[in-house]
């Protein structure tokens, strides 16, 4: 059992293979957070906290007046507003009498075999090994109007740590959340830097590390998803911590809507992390009796190095939050339409695209947007799923028949929460978009939201979408969405509770998928906000692949794949090989590069075949040959990045090993060209030292591979690109 408890009851104790995490009931009732780091021995860790007379800062009423002891400086497993401690909280209760201080004190605990889950949330799951272990702890507020129960998973054999928070509210009066972080973690001391994942648009999870100072640093969305411009994941690490050594932290949170993720470097140097809901657009009514859920947070240690903190996440969302037949199983090579022919094309269009992809390897057609309703822009028709079958020249039936005759499959492209103005759906609905009565609605891309918090909304999209997927055989499916939220109200709601717009929109996102899952538990489905405006671990769940950015730039997508990589595996990052010159930037990228960086991830093509050239032809097909030749290593292998994409060494490499050590992967490009340069060479990791290897034809010792490096060759043009198979003889 992973959860230890001392003899007093007062000590809980989870320890997972490599981390600890340790808290203390302690005198007043109050849950104090006494450890998270390295895993060593079961002590209670609380000695580490000083108590001194801190000048200003509040002291519970039942310490009388112990000026020693203040929540201000302690540290908390579930600090609350309004108890004397002024830094950032995790809770914030609106009373009926209108107030909001609020203080928790112990109440109990359960321990339990397996894994909680969470209603109609994404949560980390057990597999067949059975490892993981649930405690409950239960904190009562002074008031005795509710209950708020902390939640772990501890996931031995991961290394993770899940979190979550259940309030119930057991008196007969109704309460107001106004803020509920998922998780908090103090640290009593420590000199850290803050990773984050910033980004825009055609931009999205650039590694930014930056040293904590004093005052609270955070990142969060109020988009109502989790954005394109900052991703629920961070990192603290030591000042030190390179990619191989060191301490580090991650927390990440299994969510899709507003979040806010915080360090907070305090006036005793100490460090308090928070991560859950945006307190900004939310507010939660819960009526006597009911309960309220947060999201679940993801916690990881490594004290070696961020690399070993990427590889926990990754095999945990990768074998412990993805679902369905399409976790485990390889994804098909596809051909995406999108960039290819845009709006403009019709069912023989489409059918001449999927017979030139069909002979070089592709294995799925996808058909993106533009074939339903009057859509041959985006000014108009999203919200009218129905074939537009005078443009296609044919029924959805016929094109997919087609395409399946050619020996690949069939994916289409929804948008289910968006509608234009100019659609039958609005016309005829015009209160099922998210807007405000009497106030002109924010557009953006032309279009307005379904009001998605509402059951009646998505049981009729749902219906839509259904009939389209059951005309023909379909067996993925593009989910898309392409503007942030906006003018939060709903109908359905009374004024009290329009706080609860954004997140029962989350919610309704989730459960439209969940339904889709179960209806449809063969079909891919892969998730899309403008690119990666929703790359997030919530909708892992329920899509096993993102396309990872609306940027198909391959020099581009080294640094949005880089920074993706720290809290997300490979197999998630929808990645496509896309024409020359790119259509984002106008950069032309050697063909191989274009095919080495797509394959970092869930590969495909996005263009017009039929524009490539024979030579081209050619080198796709070697490109699909390799990428099955070794799909194995590089979706199951352990990722490394070797060095950063910021353009500082004439080589950006990274690799990917397997996890018994016997082969690797190398790829690089090249981003500096001097004629007449200096030498390079590439230290590879993740092999075995006492073996002998075999790269470009040469023996190498591991030890030599990985302690002073292979040799690479001079870049002779920019944006060249080099894969080198290791292989263990
Ligand atoms: C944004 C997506 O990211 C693109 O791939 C494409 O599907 C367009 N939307 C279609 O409107």
């Amino acid at each position: 059992m992973a959860i230890i408890l001392d003899k007093t009851k007062t000590l809980f104790t989870l320890q997972t293979d490599h981390s600890m995490y340790q808290m203390k009931t302690g005198r007043y009732g109050v849950l104090l957070h006494t450890y998270f780091g390295k895993k060593g021995s079961i002590f209670d860790y609380s000695y580490l906290v000083t108590y001194a007379d801190r000048g200003f800062s509040g002291n519970p009423y039942d310490a009388e007046n112990d000026r020693t002891y203040s929540l201000d400086a302690l540290p908390q497993e579930y600090p609350t507003y309004g108890s004397g401690d002024y830094r950032g909280c995790a809770l914030k209760v609106r009373y009926p009498d209108g107030s909001f201080s609020c203080e928790l004190k112990y109440k109990g605990y359960e321990i339990k075999k397996g894994k909680y889950t969470l209603p109609g949330l994404p949560a980390i799951y057990e597999t067949e090994d059975k490892t993981a272990d649930t405690l409950i702890i239960t904190l009562e507020d002074t008031r005795r109007l509710f209950c708020v129960h902390l939640y772990y998973g501890v996931f031995e054999k991961l290394d993770i740590i899940t979190r979550a928070v259940c309030i119930e509210n057991h008196s007969d009066v109704s309460l107001y959340l106004e803020n509920i972080q998922t998780a908090c973690i103090d640290f009593l001391y420590g000199n850290f830097d803050f990773h984050t994942f910033y980004g825009r648009h055609v931009k999205e999870r650039t590694h930014q590390r930056t040293p904590l100072a004093h005052g609270i640093q955070s990142v969060g969305s109020t988009r109502g998803t989790s954005s394109h411009q900052y991703n629920p994941f961070f990192i603290l690490s030591e000042k030190d911590t390179s990619e191989d050594t060191g301490g580090c932290y991650g927390m990440s949170l299994l969510y899709s809507g507003d979040f806010l993720g915080s360090a907070e470097h305090d006036q005793y140097e100490q460090t308090r992390c928070l991560l859950g809901i945006h307190p900004e657009n939310f507010t939660w009514c819960i009526k006597p009796g009911d309960s309220f859920y947060s999201p679940e947070a993801v916690l990881a240690y490594s004290d070696e190095g961020l690399e070993r903190l990427s590889h926990i996440y990754h095999r945990a969302y990768r074998e412990n939050l993805c679902r369905g037949i399409w976790k485990n199983k390889r994804r098909p090579i596809l051909l995406n339409s999108w960039e290819g022919v845009y709006f403009d094309f019709d069912g023989d269009k489409l059918v001449s695209m999927a017979e030139e992809a069909s002979r070089l390897g592709v294995e799925l057609f996808v058909m993106d947007d533009g074939w339903f309703g009057k859509r041959d822009l985006d000014v108009s028709g999203l919200g009218d799923w129905i074939v537009n079958e005078k443009k296609l020249g044919c029924s959805l039936h016929d094109v997919s028949d087609r395409i399946h005759a050619l020996g690949m499959s069939f994916g289409i492209w929804f948008e289910p929460e968006g509608l234009n103005e100019d659609s039958e759906l609005y016309r005829a609905h015009p209160d099922w978009a998210l807007r405000i009565p009497g106030k002109p609605p924010v557009r953006a891309r032309y279009q307005l939201l379904l009001d998605f918090s509402r059951e009646d909304v998505r049981e009729y999209i749902l219906r839509h979408v259904c009939q389209v997927l059951d005309s023909a055989k379909i067996e993925y499916l593009k989910w898309d969405l392409n503007r942030s939220l906006s003018d939060l109200y709903s109908a359905s709601l009374p004024s009290d509770r329009q706080g609860e717009v954004a997140h029962r929109y989350v919610l309704g996102v989730y459960d439209m998928l969940e339904k889709l899952n179960n209806r449809y538990p063969d079909m891919l489905i892969e998730g899309c906000s403008g690119g990666g405006g929703r790359f997030d671990a919530g909708m892992l769940y329920y899509t096993p692949q993102i396309w990872c950015s609306d940027d198909t730039d391959a020099i581009e997508r080294l640094s949005i794949q880089y920074g993706t990589s720290f809290g997300y595996p490979v197999s998630t990052m929808g990645s496509h090989v896309s024409k020359c010159p790119n259509e984002q930037t106008g950069r032309m990228t050697p063909l191989y590069t274009r095919g080495i960086v797509a394959m970092s991830g869930t590969f495909g093509y996005e263009l017009d075949p039929g524009e490539m050239t024979d030579e081209d032809r050619e080198t796709v097909k070697n490109q699909i040959a390799e990428f099955k030749q070794y799909y194995n290593l590089i979706q199951y292998g352990d990722y490394y990045r070797l060095t950063s994409p910021d353009g500082t060494k004439s080589w950006h490499s990274w690799e990917f090993a397997a996890q018994d050590g016997s082969e690797a992967i190398l790829f690089a490009v090249s981003l500096q060209i001097h004629p007449n340069g200096p030498g390079c060479w590439c230290r590879l990791k993740g092999l075995k030292k006492d073996r002998i290897y075999l790269a470009d034809g040469i023996e190498y010792p591991g030890d030599v591979l990985m302690n002073t490096g292979l040799p690479l060759p001079a870049a002779k043009t920019e944006y060249d690109g080099i894969r080198i198979h290791i292989t263990e003889i």
